[in-house]
């Protein structure tokens, strides 16, 4: 079968069994982790008024400048797919009153960036982020990260680097900026023709860059805590000194800038190694967002899930291994008793069995063949002559032994609830 030349759009994919199972499995984690740290589910639209994003992220950002998925829509307003969760999740906050003015929420799924694809990175990734509104406070951040690292050792993920930096306060910005400004002046001309450009507007996008020449230039300069106050540096000591207390190490790294505007103070990103180039499997940090005259602080994350599937495979989880498996398979010899086992998967199925069947006149052999392809470990075959006597042959597809067994003993066997 094939969609006569429809496939996904470059950078998007769709996600289909076996490897489907795995991501039920990621996510169902991540929903029964979230509620012991007091976080319930956001759902917010995938489509929003563009300056929910612009005005959150930043103008100067990658992420608006080159990466949103801008149009306008039927009634000439510029929307944008959302390219991370934390705006869109921060203006519904916002809309929803001062009842979730301390509001801890989770959130998952699909967001658009207009990267360049490679591994890890898709123009359709998924997230599963959180959000926890309040005033800084290193404990706050110190028990968000663990949480996050809580979950990545529950997916079983081992290896998981956390490194941790800080954005400083809105005053630090300030000195960060003047300060970086006059140490990239000397170099300029090692410099790429972009951060050229940016230099005197968005000298810390000079930080990020993947430039070779930039990023020898960057290795010179003075570390960016260097130019903040240093209340800014005893609050990261504080969050680095909790999550010590909790179990977590963590390494500080003075390169981390992140690659969004809204951040003050903590930020993080968990690395892994398994994932290669694009090894960054999560990014969070405190933030403080102004959409519309009331600023929001708070702190939260997001995690690729693309990218936490590609480290769990990497350290050898088998995607068959998360495939839905019915428990037991219907086979039918002739057209009586095909009819008769819809009957009887339904019946199966109401009391919570996991059931597969054949509906369509198949020989013995495909059904059986099918029954071994879907995994079932019990095949219950019958004809004519079961149907008469009220039984059916009971199959044990690993062991290959068979037994004749009533009706009403199947039905007792696979019964669930
Ligand atoms: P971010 O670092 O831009 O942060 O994205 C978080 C994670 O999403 C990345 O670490 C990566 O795993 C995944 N990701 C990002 N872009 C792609 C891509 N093109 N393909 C595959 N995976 C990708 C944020 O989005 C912030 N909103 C996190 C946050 C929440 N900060 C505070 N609260």
């Amino acid at each position: 079968m094939s969609s006569g030349g429809f496939s996904p759009l470059q950078g998007m994919s769709d996600i289909a069994p076996p490897e489907v199972g795995l991501w039920q499995r990621v996510e169902s984690v991540a929903r029964s982790l979230f509620p012991l740290y007091g976080f319930e589910e956001i759902r917010t639209p995938i489509l929003e008024r563009t300056p929910v994003f612009t005005r959150a992220i930043g103008e100067g950002t990658d992420v608006v400048q080159k990466e949103m998925y801008t149009f306008d829509d039927r009634g000439g307003r510029q929307v944008s797919l959302r390219p991370e969760g934390t705006a869109g999740v921060i203006r519904a906050l916002c809309e929803l009153g001062p009842d979730f003015a301390e509001a801890r929420v989770f959130y998952i799924g699909p967001m658009f960036r207009a990267e360049r694809p490679q591994a890890g990175r898709k123009r359709q990734f998924h997230q599963i982020g959180v959000e926890a509104l309040g005033a800084p406070s290193p404990a706050a951040d110190a028990e968000c990260i663990a949480m996050q690292m809580h979950l990545v050792e529950q997916w079983g993920l081992g290896g998981a680097v956390l490194h941790v930096h800080t954005r400083g306060v809105a005053a630090d910005q300030a000195a960060v900026r003047a300060g970086l400004i006059e140490a990239v002046r000397p170099h300029l001309g090692a410099l790429c023709e972009e951060c050229r450009r940016r230099h005197e507007t968005h000298p810390l996008r000079i930080l990020d860059c993947k430039n070779p020449g930039c990023r020898a230039v960057v290795d010179t300069l003075p570390p960016v805590m260097s130019f903040m106050a240093p209340e800014s540096r005893a609050y990261l000591d504080e969050v680095v000194a909790r999550l010590g207390a909790l179990g977590v190490p963590a390494q500080v790294d003075p390169r981390l800038i992140r690659g969004l505007d809204y951040y003050e103070h903590t930020i993080w990103e968990i690395t892994h190694a398994a994932l290669g180039a694009q090894d960054a499997l999560a990014g969070g940090g405190r933030y403080r967002i102004d959409l519309d005259g009331r600023a929001v602080e708070g702190v939260g994350f997001a995690m690729g899930v693309e990218r936490v599937i590609m480290a769990l495979m990497g350290a050898g989880v088998k995607v068959e291994d998360y495939r839905g498996r019915p428990d037991l398979w219907l086979v039918a010899v002739g057209d009586r008793a095909r009819e008769e086992n819809l009957a009887l998967a339904q019946q199966l199925r109401r009391r919570g069995a996991a059931v597969g069947l054949d509906t369509s006149g198949r020989s013995v052999k495909a059904q059986m063949r099918a029954a071994n392809r879907r995994g079932a470990p019990w095949v219950a075959v019958r004809g004519d002559d079961e149907l008469a006597a009220g039984r059916c042959q009971l199959k044990d597809m690993a062991a290959g032994a068979e037994q004749s067994v009533t009706v009403g003993e199947l039905i007792a066997r696979f019964a669930k609830a």
